[in-house]
């Protein structure tokens, strides 16, 4: 039986087929290449020895979904697929809510069909908004979001709970992420972002690299230690190792289940600029700049559910984040592209 992987040519995807190989899971891959480069995958077999049955399809042609499920012998779905751009979202909302949400409707229905009802969804810190307290446990309420993609999560996760409470065979865990980066130590997958980033690190990768000036830190006047935004940065390979874990909850039919995937600690903009120097040895000039509409003071996890529940804690700690998005920056200035 195979794992399905939507959007498993993408970022943390393509660091999630890596450790389900290494983990002995077969794995079939759909992704209409929106984001990512089929090369990722080229890279992935290098890394684990082990091909990728890959399918480039759109998660939104449910024809192409049915030919999957008839083909291959899927027993659960690990759903990446999905628009992730904060700005680009409240550009064209309808692009977002269609993509992100019609798309997974046709994946279920079809998953349905096919008697499959265990899934794996990349949801986001963002669904607790301004969080009601922190460190943020599952616990803490859901809170209004400042954008359509967030609100694509949002309302995706409470379709999935009302669809396990209908049909309590569904077993679905929910995942929320806070802030993944880093990169596979290989240095030959990482993060590929189009045009100018708008995440912090590989914004900071990019000054380092020298293909940007400087980086503009949004705000040094929250209340915070120093002034700059706090976050709980999580290394990809330790949250791709939390998908895996999570397969166990599906395995042992749990229904529906919530986690929280960070490391329970908050950095600032200016410690991770201060940690990227440490790390690499590179400068990264910057300057303050005005705070970006939709930010919030602080947000990071308190992680211990995952451990309780899944035995999952993350590894890597800020100085292996900064180091290995920097590998990966560094030996491929320009991501996928020779
Ligand atoms: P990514 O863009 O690198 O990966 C998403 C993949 O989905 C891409 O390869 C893209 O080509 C594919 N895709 C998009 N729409 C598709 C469609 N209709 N059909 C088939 N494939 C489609 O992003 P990522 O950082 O790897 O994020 C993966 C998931 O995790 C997304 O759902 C994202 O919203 C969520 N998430 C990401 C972060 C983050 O900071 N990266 C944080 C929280 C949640
Ligand atoms: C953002 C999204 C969130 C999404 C997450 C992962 C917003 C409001 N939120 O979270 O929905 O789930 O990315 O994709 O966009 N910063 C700078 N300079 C920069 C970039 C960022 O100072 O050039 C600061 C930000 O103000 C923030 C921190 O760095 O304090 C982290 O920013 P970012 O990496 O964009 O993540 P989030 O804002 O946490």
């Amino acid at each position: 039986m195979a794992i399905l992987v939507t959007g498993g040519a993408g970022y943390i995807g393509s660091h999630t087929v890596v450790e389900l190989q290494n983990e002995g899971y077969d794995v079939v891959v759909v992704d209409n290449l929106s984001n990512s480069s089929e090369k990722s995958l080229d890279r992935v077999e290098k890394i684990t020895g082990k091909k990728v049955k890959f399918y480039k399809a759109d998660i939104l042609d449910r024809e192409a979904l049915e030919d999957i499920f008839a083909n291959e012998k899927i027993d659960s779905c690990i759903h990446f697929a999905g628009l992730k751009s904060v700005g680009e979202s409240v550009a064209k909302p309808w692009e977002y809510y269609n993509n992100n949400i019609t798309g997974t409707l046709v994946l279920i229905d079809v998953m349905k069909n096919h008697g499959v009802k265990n899934i794996i969804f990349s949801s986001s810190a963002t669904v607790y908004g301004d969080p009601a307290f922190i460190p943020i446990t599952e616990e803490c309420p859901k809170g209004q979001c400042t954008n359509p993609y967030g609100w694509t999560k949002s309302m995706l996760e409470q379709m999935f709970i009302d669809i396990q409470k209908a049909d309590p065979e569904w077993n679905i865990v929910l995942l929320r992420y806070f802030n993944p980066i880093g990169a596979h130590k290989s240095g030959t997958i990482g993060e590929n972002p189009n045009g100018i980033p708008n995440n912090l690190m590989p914004y900071v990768t990019q000054v380092a690299v020298g293909k940007r000036a400087e980086l503009g830190v949004f705000g040094n006047d929250y209340d915070t230690h120093d002034g700059t935004g706090v976050r709980d940065y999580i290394h990809v390979v330790d949250l791709a190792r939390g998908h895996v874990k999570a397969l166990g909850k599906i395995e042992e039919k749990a229904g529906l289940k919530i986690y929280n995937l960070g490391t329970g600690n908050g950095y600032s903009v200016l410690d991770i600029v201060k940690n990227f120097e440490a790390a690499t040895g590179v400068k990264v000039p910057y300057s303050i700049k005005p705070r970006r509409p939709g930010d919030i003071a602080t947000c990071y996890s308190d992680a211990s559910k995952a451990e309780r529940e899944l035995g999952w804690k993350a590894e890597y700690d800020i100085k292996d984040m900064c180091a290995d998005s920097w590998r990966w920056q560094s030996m491929n200035p320009n991501g996928y592209e020779d």
